[in-house]
């Protein structure tokens, strides 16, 4: 296991009605002026945003309120929030929605109180010292936003679009308030794209080269676990708490680093997922279902029994101690079935995206064949990367029934 320092501070609250508690915390945290980010409509329309601006007005805590934040959320509206900020001079930041409204939040946060360009820290050009405290309503468990380290923006410069990351502790939300019950209205595509990128959160982290990890192993994969039987019931009954309240938790401890630390992490496909949402504005849970299995297939021989552990003990692969390939293949087939099984895409046709676009896919990542890579299971260089997209957009799901 590698050295590392884990400190959370966020405050997890998982109940009914978790988010009555959103006036005492912030001003239990000394606020009084906030800032409000929502996205396109449906807390409005679940009336969630009417409720939670009643409370904080009980709260005598006043607000500025920004919506309209698309999913894989633009630059343009975190320069409107941070100047709107700073003309109200508010002192916190609160998101209601998934991880969209919360990376917008959390991007307003770190610049307002910044004399530069907030994007220069999601091109790694400077790092942030300084930021407002954060909340969260979390209203979709997927990106695990509410308690991640992470910040994710896209931004068009010159033409060219990129989709970047920041990642730096000061994003870690004061406070995540997580009620199931305001997770029932997400529609079942939704829902199976939120499943499949909290997986994936696991699954970055799993594939690792550290060896003697056996804590961080078995917490992968109790969440995996759990997150497989919780998403089987959710797909039958969508508004039963307790499956619901499993996999919001799940989310929530599948990126907050906790079975992260102490290895090393890869992290691949999500930086070759993000290039097709910018580019197509897609999902980025539809994203990683073409992804993910398309890289597995490209790294499993790396380390066969690894890839043949997770088979067997995610999904009850036969170990075929003479040929673990073949197992290994098994799982990443039976991770694919179980993305079918979700209505989740399985090649660029399904995804919406064009092979004839793979040059610009890999311009948009910055890998080359010398020097700029991606993960670190597998070092990636450009051609890999795209083999990778070919076996993401070749992939023929009528493998599925051999
Ligand atoms: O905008 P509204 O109207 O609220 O609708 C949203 C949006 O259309 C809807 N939605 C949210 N809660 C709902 C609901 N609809 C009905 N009922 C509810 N309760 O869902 C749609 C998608 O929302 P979005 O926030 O975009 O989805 P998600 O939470 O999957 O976040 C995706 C973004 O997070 C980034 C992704 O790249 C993408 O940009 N990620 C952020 C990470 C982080 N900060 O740690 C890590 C992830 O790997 C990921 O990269
Ligand atoms: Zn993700």
């Amino acid at each position: 296991m590698l050295n590392f320092e884990f400190c959370r501070p966020t405050k997890y609250v998982l109940s009914r009605f978790a988010e009555n508690q959103v006036g005492s915390l912030i001003t239990g945290l000394g606020y009084k002026k906030i800032m409000l980010v929502y996205g396109c409509g449906s807390c409005v329309r679940s009336g969630l945003l009417d409720k939670v601006l009643d409370l904080l007005e009980q709260a005598k805590i006043e607000v500025i309120t920004l919506g309209g934040v698309k999913p894989n959320p633009r630059a343009d509206l975190v320069y409107n929030g941070i100047e709107l900020g700073r003309r109200n001079k508010v002192e916190f930041i609160l998101a209601i929605g998934g991880g969209s409204v919360i990376d917008t939040a959390k991007a307003i946060a770190l610049g307002i109180p910044d004399d530069g360009d907030f994007f220069d820290f999601y091109l790694k050009k400077r790092k942030p010292k300084t930021a407002l405290k954060t909340g969260v309503i979390l209203t979709l468990p997927a990106s695990g936003s509410e308690g991640s380290t992470n910040s994710v923006i896209q931004k068009e410069i010159d033409g060219r679009v990129f989709k970047e990351s920041c990642v730096s502790n000061l994003n870690l939300p004061a406070f995540a308030l997580l009620n199931p019950e305001l997770t029932f209205t997400l529609s079942e595509y939704q829902t199976a794209c939120g499943v499949f990128d909290m997986m994936c959160h696991i699954l970055e982290r799993y594939f690792t080269n550290t060896q003697d990890v056996t804590v961080s192993d078995r917490l992968c994969e109790a969440l995996l676990l759990s997150i497989i039987e919780s998403a089987m019931i959710v797909y039958d009954d969508p508004e039963n708490y307790e499956a619901r309240a499993n996999l919001m938790w799940a989310g929530t401890l599948a990126h907050n680093d906790l079975c992260g630390v102490g290895r090393e992490q890869d992290w691949a496909s999500h930086y070759l997922e993000h290039q097709l949402s910018a580019l197509y504005d897609i999902p980025h849970g539809a994203g990683l279902s073409v992804i993910f299995p398309a890289w597995m297939d490209f790294t499993y021989k790396h380390d066969v029994m690894r890839f043949a552990q997770f088979a067997n003990r995610i999904f009850g692969c036969a170990m075929n101690f003479y040929d673990p390939e073949s197992t290994a293949r098994a799982g990443i087939m039976s991770l694919r079935n179980f993305a079918r099984n979700l209505g989740l895409p399985l090649n660029f046709e399904e995804l919406g995206a064009h092979a004839s676009d793979i040059p610009l896919l890999l311009n948009m990542l910055g890998v080359d064949d010398v020097n700029k890579s991606q993960g670190s299971f597998m070092i990636l260089h450009r051609r890999d990367c795209e083999q990778i997209y070919r076996n993401a957009a070749l992939f023929d799901p009528k493998a599925l029934s051999v």
